[in-house]
């Protein structure tokens, strides 16, 4: 038995999983290991080979092949493809979709599961994504469940990328952001829900100081 904790906090896009997860490892000096970067790399190699998103075939015979690996400098992740730093390519729309695709794939969740479980047996992890609480760490010390309105979520992602200087369009970044939830939701394996022992916390009207704070408390009483 290790004494390491683990902090499951799953959820759609776009609900701050990732600030907030962040700032929880920081508090409690815990690693944080986003998942998304393990699929959004896979999925980078998939469009690089030219494989679509819908060839699944091609897909389960590429991904154990693929080396995905995760390592950590000045407390930030940094995801390794084959050996290649891609933390500069992965946080696009494209990326993304095909994330969410290629991650419905048994033989892509198999290999990034085992690494997200080896992680936490040798860490105190503050993990996110969208199965950690029921597949991932079923046994996590605190569990959460973070969410938002699509709206609101939608809203968020275009004031971000705005500020960045970049055009955008309200409506379709909803429109994505839906079809998005659709696709984590329905998938046949491991599909994105809140687990039973997990807390949901609606972030819609709350602050991220308000949401880190909410789950500071349940760390506090150490609830699962
Ligand atoms: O959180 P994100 O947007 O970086 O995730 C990209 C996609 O990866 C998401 O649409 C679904 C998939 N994903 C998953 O299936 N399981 C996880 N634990 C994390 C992400």
């Amino acid at each position: 038995m290790s004494n390491n904790i683990a902090i499951a906090i799953d959820g759609p896009a776009g609900a701050g999983k990732s600030t907030i997860a962040k700032l929880i490892a920081k508090r409690k000096g815990y690693i944080y290991v986003d998942t998304g970067a393990m699929y959004r790399a896979m999925a980078l190699y998939f469009i690089e080979q030219g494989i679509g998103a819908d060839e699944q075939e091609r897909i389960s015979k590429a991904a154990p092949g693929v080396d995905v690996t995760i390592t950590y400098k000045n407390g930030e992740q940094i995801v390794w493809l084959n050996g290649r730093n891609v933390n500069g390519l992965i946080r696009t729309e494209e990326v993304g979709k095909m994330a969410s695709s290629s991650s419905a794939n048994s033989e892509v969740r198999k290999k990034l599961v085992e690494l997200q479980q080896a992680l936490a047996r040798k860490e105190s992890v503050v993990m996110d994504g969208r199965d950690i609480g029921t597949c991932v760490l079923p046994d996590a010390d605190v569990k959460v469940y973070l969410t938002a309105d699509s709206h609101v979520r939608a809203v968020r992602r275009y004031e971000e990328l705005r500020a960045k200087g970049q055009e955008c369009d309200l409506d379709i970044i909803e429109k994505d952001i839906i079809d998005r939830d659709n696709q984590d939701m329905h998938r046949e394996i491991s599909p994105l829900r809140q687990a039973e022992d997990a807390v949901l916390l609606d972030s819609s009207s709350m602050t991220i100081e308000q949401v880190a704070d909410a789950i500071m408390d349940l760390c506090d009483q150490g609830v699962k």
